[in-house]
């Protein structure tokens, strides 16, 4: 099952390369360095002692997923339990190491400030960080999911430390503090550890200084397809300062509000951008809806129903709890809702998977849009939105991009809408409120416009 799911994934992307770029990134991309499978064990870096996080890390941030794991990784869903052992113990300098008081008056001062990401094949957008002093710089995925930040290690496995490899150096940055902990974190498909550390971390010109972040020593293969370095956590946590927390305490932000635009893939949309501290009205039309955030640790709200525009199909079990993740391509539903909202499509399950549903691509564009009722507004998208068209050689290929996974009830189940409903929607994390928005996003047409 979870083979079938991941060969055609996979299939996807290669196709999807293959068709429209000229020396895609994969092949260079297949190097080894993410596959620790690949070491013999007796060169695998050694697993320091390392005190594990109270909590895995979140979501995957890759598509290549299996969701039939997720299961064991939903504890992410609940309601923190009070931790029992507080494994992090933030040094008391943390943010205040460099003397420096944060300005709380920032909003007369501070700017928003646009981040440009690339978008690689609509499954993954990653945007420039540096690290340390001189600066070393990194493309990473800014993940919603999470708030781990970690980078490669030039002390990993002997891989890593290779010039044609982005790898952290702490001995060449002046800013760099040690920490002592260790890391784990967990992404559907794989898995990083290593050990924290605390240096200065820039983003478009704005420093949080002494971030704490992880040094990646061990990772499996779930980089293998990418051109991306690491992962900048842009997740909810009642515990750990993430980046963007660093900077809105320090004054760095106008307001504690980060927003997306993604574009999609060979369209005429603008490049994609990340808005550090508000919304850019460049990149949206309309109002925002919003929807109050409703656990402490993640960008989960409450979906009214799922309905489609012709009116039936109407999903509400569960009360519809959905979160908004930038690290996962498609959508991805409870099994058992899914299943009846491909099968209304006219999906036929893809043989010994209830995950992914195959679709007639003579009568997709036929399809109603599938309507995410918020805050009683309709969110919707349409089925060029929803449906994933492959080509391989001559022939078209169309699966369902809402996605079944086997969550169980009492698994706090969720509805994760990832890049393919970022695409439509220009996505605003407001910290400040505890609320996520969500605006029309411009596409070529609403550009052209305005100009
Ligand atoms: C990050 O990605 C951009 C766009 O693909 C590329 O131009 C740049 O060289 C990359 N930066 C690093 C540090 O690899
Ligand atoms: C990385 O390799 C260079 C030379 O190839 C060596 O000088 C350096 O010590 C190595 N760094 C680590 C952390 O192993
Ligand atoms: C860099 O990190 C490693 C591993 O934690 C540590 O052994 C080393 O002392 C650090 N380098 C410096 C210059 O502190
Ligand atoms: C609405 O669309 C769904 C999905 O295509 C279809 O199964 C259903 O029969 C349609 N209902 C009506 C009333 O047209």
């Amino acid at each position: 099952m979870h083979l079938i799911a991941a060969t055609v994934l996979t299939l996807t992307l290669v196709s999807i390369c293959a068709a429209n770029v000229i020396n895609a990134p994969v092949s260079q991309a297949k190097n080894p360095i993410w596959r620790t499978g690949n070491v013999p064990r007796q060169l695998r870096p050694f697993k320091p002692n390392l005190r594990p996080l109270r909590q895995k890390s979140k979501h995957p941030i890759l598509p290549i997923r299996k969701p039939e794991q997720a299961p064991t990784k939903r504890r992410f869903y609940e309601r923190p339990k009070k931790p029992q052992h507080k494994f992090y113990e933030w040094p008391a300098q943390y943010l205040r190491q460099d003397n420096e008081q944060p300005v709380r008056d920032y909003r007369v001062t501070a700017t928003a400030r646009d981040i440009q990401l690339t978008n690689f094949y609509d499954i993954l957008y990653h945007g420039p960080i540096s690290i340390g002093t001189p600066e070393q710089s990194f493309n990473v995925t800014f993940n919603t999911a999470s708030p781990r930040t970690w980078v490669p290690s030039v002390h990993s496995i002997p891989d890593y430390n290779n010039s044609k490899f982005k790898t952290y150096n702490n001995k060449t940055s002046s800013t760099y503090i040690p920490n002592g902990f260790g890391f784990e974190a967990s992404y559907g498909e794989g898995k990083v550890a290593g050990y924290l550390s605390q240096d200065n971390i820039n983003i478009a010109g704005l420093t949080a200084r002494n971030q704490i972040f992880g040094e990646a020593i061990v990772e499996s293969d779930i980089f293998e397809d990418t051109t991306n370095h690491g992962v900048l956590g842009l997740g909810l946590s009642d515990e750990e300062p993430t980046v963007f927390d660093n900077m809105v305490e320090r004054g760095l932000l106008p307001a504690p509000v980060f927003s997306f635009y993604l574009n999609r893939l060979n369209s005429n949309d603008p490049d994609s951008v990340l808005t550090l501290g508000g919304t850019n009205p460049a990149y949206y039309v309309g109002d925002f809806t919003f929807a109050d955030v409703t656990v402490p640790d993640s960008w989960q709200f409450k979906m009214d129903r799922i309905q489609f525009s012709n009116g039936t199909g109407i999903f509400n079990g569960w009360g519809c709890q959905a979160v908004v993740d930038s690290s996962t391509p498609l959508i991805i539903g409870p099994k058992e809702e899914v299943d009846v909202l491909n099968r209304k499509l006219g999906g036929t399950p893809l043989s010994g998977d209830e995950t992914m549903y195959e679709l007639d691509c003579s009568e997709v564009d036929g399809l109603p849009d599938v309507e995410f009722i918020v805050n009683g507004k309709k969110l919707s998208m349409s089925s060029k939105d929803y449906v994933v068209k492959m080509h391989v050689g001559t022939d078209s290929l169309c699966y369902s991009g809402i996605l079944g996974s086997s969550w169980k009830q009492n698994e706090s189940p969720v509805w994760i809408l990832g890049m393919s409903f970022m695409r439509v929607y220009y996505t605003q994390f407001d910290k400040g409120n505890k609320r996520i928005g969500f605006a029309k996003a411009i596409t070529f047409e609403h550009a052209i416009l305005n100009k």
